[in-house]
Parts: structure tokens; C-alpha cells; sequence
């Protein structure tokens, strides 16, 4: 059984990828200082898998705090780095946060990484790196351009930092994952994103809206260059995308120290806001209102995974539906506010 450090495993994706790991037979340590999550998570694993799961609450960025937790395990085989800050236009107004925050914690995962003699870390990176792509599908050669956030540029520099820390000739090997649009929630319905206040992302938006916690939808602009005016993601399973994390360790035990790659994770195929808002009230058999707005600032009309590389490399494809994110969705937002 093989120990891995999950920082920000209560986390939305970090949650799932901590039943996926124990899925796969790793034995997950939980890291997490409860800022954009909640102690139910780690009890929601424990009760979804059957099985026990290591916790320690804390900040990543304190090295110290760390330190003895990497200490009191003895023996972590890994890492996986989700713990960060997340909300793009916070970021916008407090980057001072963000880069302490995100690249802090960044720092402190390696530096202990270094001290520790553990090899493997698994990155959580994010589309938001490429910008206004010049091309879709989105390929990982696809040119780096200054992101339109501070959020964004802790994601673009958490790469370069990893990069140079596995060329400095000190044992790190790592993958930086750029995620594309997670969506959905566990099968079960019992774990699934928690939003604070008022979502910033389309999903959560839809289901609160379907559940009459709002009162519609705003669609941001319905002008973009796309077949419909509305603009395009990639849309993922959180499970989807948290399988990837566990193919990835699983690439980077094969792999000579050290090691950096970085791949796409996401279907491949765009789908736009009105396509997505359709399915979804086809899967819950309800139609939603909603409203047209204007655009919203920084945001960009199409954006979507050139999916090859990981599919070839690390065996990774995408094997749910947006309808099974939809109805997986939804199904945990009615837990959610059944049990609010
Ligand atoms: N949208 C709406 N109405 C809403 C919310 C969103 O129309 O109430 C639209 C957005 O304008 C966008 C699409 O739905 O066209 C998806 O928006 P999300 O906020 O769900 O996702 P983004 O693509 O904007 O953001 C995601 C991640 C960010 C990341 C970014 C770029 O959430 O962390 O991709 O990679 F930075």
C-alpha cells in the first residue's frame, strides 16, 4: 500500500481524488485547513469507501506545520498538490493572498518533499495557463501566455517552480495537470463541490438555480464567435479527472528521477452554456430560467482539451457523459440542501 500526501484532500477534486486513490488501493493522508472546505468531507470518504483515511489539520504553507506531519507519517510515497485558492476574480483583488497563498504552499510542499527524501508529486495546474488560446483543440505544446488573473499566474509559476526544482539535480519527479472544466460529483451523491456564497462557476449555479435557491441563471454573453453566441468549455467528471491523478502517480513510479511533464486533462470536446443548460434540464426533467447578460470580464469564448497526449501516455480518457456530471451533480445538490 502505498502512502500519499493529499494537500486540500477535502476539497472539491482533492475529496474525489482521495476515493479514487483508496479505490486504487493508496493509502491517502489528508492534509487541509478547512478555508474552502468542510470535516464532512473526510468523514464522507471514510463512509463512502469503508475504509480509514489519515488527517491532519493544518496550512501547507507553514513548513514547520508540515514538516511534522511528513515526520509523524515516516513513510509518504507521494504527493498530491491541490491545496490553493481558487476564486479567479478574488484573485484580482487579493493577488497578494493568492501568491502567498498558492505559491507559499507550493514552496513549502517541495522544500519538504527535498528534506523528507519523497520523490513523486502530482500538480494540480489549470487550462487558465493558456490564456485566449490561438487554437482548439488546446494542445500542451500551445504557447504560455500571461494570464488575465493573479490566479491564473500562481498556476503558470507553480509550473515553472516545479519545472526548475526537478532540474536543480535535487530528487523530485512531477506532473503538472491542467484541468479543464470540472463538473459533477460522486456516484453516491454523498460528496461533491461545496461553494461558498454565491458560485462563480456555471454547475453549482445551475443546481442551486434548479433547486430554487436562486432565482435564475445568467447566461455571461451570447455574442462569442461559437455556432450558438454562448462561449466553450471542456466539461469533466470530477471522478474522470480524479482517475487522472492516480494515472499519473501511477506514469511518474515508472519514470527515472527526475522527471517533468505536463498534460491536458479533458474530453476534448467543447461544449457550449446553452448546449450544457439544454442537457441539464433534460436530465432533471425541469426547465430553469434564465436570462442573457452581458460578458463576463476576463472571460474567453472557447476553450477546449487537445486530449491526445494524456489518452497515449499515461492510458487516460474521459469515461463519463455530461449527462452523468449533470445527474451526478444534481443528485448531490439535492443531499446538499436536504441536509443544509
Ligand atoms: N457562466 C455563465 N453564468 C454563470 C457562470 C458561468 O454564463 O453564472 C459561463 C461563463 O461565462 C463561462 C462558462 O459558463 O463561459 C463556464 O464558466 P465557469 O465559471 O464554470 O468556468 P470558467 O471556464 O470560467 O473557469 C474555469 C475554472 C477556473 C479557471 C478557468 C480557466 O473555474 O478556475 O476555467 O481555466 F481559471
Amino acid at each position: 500500500m502505498k502512502k500519499i500526501l493529499i494537500t486540500g484532500g477535502a476539497g472539491y477534486i482533492g475529496s474525489h481524488a482521495a476515493i479514487e486513490l483508496l479505490r486504487a488501493d493508496y493509502a491517502p493522508v489528508i492534509v487541509d485547513n478547512f478555508v474552502n472546505s468542510s470535516l464532512k468531507s473526510v468523514e464522507r470518504i471514510k463512509d463512502i469507501t469503508g475504509k480509514d483515511v489519515a488527517f491532519y489539520e493544518g496550512d501547507v504553507a507553514d513548513k514547520g506545520f508540515l514538516s511534522d506531519v511528513f515526520a509523524k507519517e515516516g513513510n509518504i510515497d507521494g504527493v498530491i498538490h491541490f491545496a490553493a485558492h481558487k476564486a479567479v476574480g478574488e484573485s484580482v483583488k487579493e493577488p497578494l493572498k493568492y501568491y502567498h497563498n498558492n505559491l507559499g504552499g507550493l514552496i513549502s510542499v517541495l522544500a519538504n518533499m527535498q528534506q523528507h527524501g519523497v520523490v513523486p508529486i502530482v500538480f494540480s495546474s489549470s487550462a487558465t495557463v493558456y490564456g485566449d488560446p490561438e487554437q482548439n483543440p488546446i494542445p500542451e505544446t500551445a504557447q504560455i501566455k500571461d494570464a488575465s488573473s493573479p490566479y491564473g499566474t500562481t498556476k503558470i509559476m507553480g509550473e515553472q517552480i516545479i519545472r526548475d526544482a526537478t532540474r536543480s539535480g535535487s530528487k523530485i519527479s512531477a506532473i503538472a495537470l491542467r484541468y479543464f472544466n470540472p463538473i459533477g460529483a460522486h456516484e453516491s451523491g454523498k460528496i461533491g463541490e461545496l461553494p461558498l456564497g454565491v458560485p462563480n462557476n456555471l454547475v453549482p449555479y445551475l443546481t442551486q438555480v434548479a433547486m430554487g435557491e436562486r432565482e435564475k441563471l445568467t447566461i455571461f454573453g451570447n455574442d462569442y464567435n461559437t455556432p450558438d453566441g454562448t462561449a466553450v468549455r471542456d466539461y469533466l467528471h470530477v471522478m474522470d479527472l480524479a482517475n487522472a491523478h492516480v494515472a499519473a502517480l501511477k506514469h511518474l513510479k515508472e519514470q527515472q528521477v527526475p522527471f517533468y511533464d505536463v498534460f491536458n486533462v479533458g474530453t476534448g470536446k467543447g461544449v457550449s452554456v446553452r448546449e450544457l443548460v439544454d442537457t441539464f434540464e433534460r436530465v432533471i426533467g425541469m426547465k430553469l430560467r434564465y436570462e442573457i447578460g452581458p460578458r463576463r470580464e476576463g472571460d474567453i469564448a472557447v476553450c477546449y482539451a487537445d486530449s491526445s497526449k494524456i489518452e497515449r501516455v499515461l492510458g487516460w480518457k474521459a469515461q463519463h457523459s455530461i449527462e452523468d456530471a449533470l445527474r451526478d451533480s444534481w443528485r448531490w445538490q439535492k443531499h446538499l440542501s436536504s441536509t443544509a
